[in-house]
């Protein structure tokens, strides 16, 4: 597609060839384990061509390839490899390039099990991980050492919404054969394109707004160059990693729309942070685009705009207080999984996921995904779970 048109106009049609598929604008779910050929010559060659051709379910069919064709356009990348869920991305983009004896920096806000899988998988193959902190920005270049061969970066943080210096990491990693990740799934590679700000590597959960219906795990890992992309694709189908046609087919539906969803979720989620900000039950709004949120500015310069995810903290509050409150809620439902149309909220609490750094919140944590409802409706539903935050219900 030309890649002179406007991101909106981009996800409208990157990866639709209707003249290949009797007109259809979809392209049909092609499912397949087998693979069959006229010839031993023919299937050699397909053999040979295997991540570029049908050669075998695992390596993609018609579907997973135009998925794949989509999401590296809209990320701006070389090419991107699909796969289960994003934490297999995670995963997997991690294996492809580390071994024993090297060094992964990790930082501190990372996801939950992105965290666990260092600690967990990583470290069992003699893979060390030191976490850092998510505003050290070019600081980074004090503690790479020479078997560094990963800095992972996931920004905003999807709990606590520190937005990290991109920039500034990829300047103290290039030049040193350290490859510099991110999970890119907050701002669905649409409010950030990660190859401009660096980035080698960007991961999506398609789970969340990708795909934006509650109803899909799916993830992918899109590279900068033919060089990665093959580094990634090979160590994919080494693991046995590849997207399944039926939830790549929702994930490009998914995508058609993703600029309008973004923008409402974009919307509500303004709407309640600054009704939230004016509210005497809380102490901190964790949103990118408040100037209190850790690395507002950086958010500011390299971000064109922000989701439907934040966090707030709360006043000194109880525990048995605060589940009064979630326990009622009407709307937000409490439920791990973002992106979808729905609005959530869960309590979290990071002290147990940190090491480089102190969570030294004044009182307990909210995240909140602003879903596709009316924010009036959403602001009343906050409002009553407040007067049972204060006992008042
Ligand atoms: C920031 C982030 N990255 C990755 C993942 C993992 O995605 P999945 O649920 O598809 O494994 C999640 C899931 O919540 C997430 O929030």
């Amino acid at each position: 597609m030309n890649s002179k048109h406007r991101p909106d106009t981009q996800i409208v049609h990157t990866g639709s060839r209707p003249e290949e598929q009797q007109g259809v604008m979809n392209p049909p779910v092609y499912r397949a384990s087998t693979v069959t050929f006229p010839t031993v010559d023919a299937m050699n060659e397909a053999e040979a061509n295997r991540f570029d051709t049908v050669f075998y379910g695992l390596y993609g069919t018609p579907t997973t390839f135009a998925y794949e064709e989509a999401i590296a356009e809209l990320e701006g990348g070389y090419r991107s490899v699909t796969v289960a869920s994003g934490l297999a991305a995670i995963a997997v983009a991690l294996m492809a390039y580390l071994k024993a004896g090297d060094h992964l920096l990790m930082v501190d806000s990372a996801y939950g099990p992105t965290r666990k899988f260092c600690d967990n998988i990583l470290n069992r193959c003699g893979i060390e991980t030191t976490y850092y902190d998510p505003l050290v920005g070019g600081a980074i270049g004090d503690i790479i050492r020479p078997e560094t061969k990963v800095i992972f970066t996931e920004s905003p943080g999807s709990l606590t919404f520190e937005v990290q210096d991109l920039p500034a990491i990829s300047e103290a990693a290039c030049n040193q054969d350290i490859k510099v990740m991110l999970d890119n799934t907050w701002s669905a590679g649409f409010y950030l394109k990660p190859f401009e700000v660096g980035v080698d590597i960007s991961i999506q959960a398609t789970t969340k707004y990708l795909a934006g219906h509650a109803d899909v795990m799916l993830g992918h890992i899109t590279a900068k160059s033919e060089e990665d992309w093959l580094t990634v694709k090979t160590a994919a189908g080494l693991m046995g990693h590849g997207g399944e046609p039926d939830n790549c087919y929702l994930g490009l539906r998914g995508m058609r729309t993703l600029s309008v969803r973004l923008e409402r979720h974009q919307e509500n989620a303004m709407k309640l942070a600054n009704w939230l900000a004016a509210r005497p039950e809380v102490d901190t709004i964790l949103h990118p685009a408040f100037s209190q949120c850790p690395g507002h500015e950086i958010w500011q310069r390299d971000f064109t705009g922000a989701s439907g995810l934040f966090s707030i903290i709360l006043r000194n509050y109880s525990r048995e207080r605060v589940n009064a409150m979630l326990d009622g809620m009407d709307l937000f439902a409490l439920g791990y999984s973002w992106g979808g149309f729905e609005s959530l909220i869960i309590p979290f609490d990071p002290r147990g996921s940190r090491s480089a750094t102190k969570w030294n919140a004044a009182g307990p944590a909210l995240r909140l995904h602003a879903g596709q409802e009316d924010p009036d409706d959403l602001i009343a539903d906050l409002e009553r779970g407040f007067d049972r935050l204060n006992d008042k219900v």
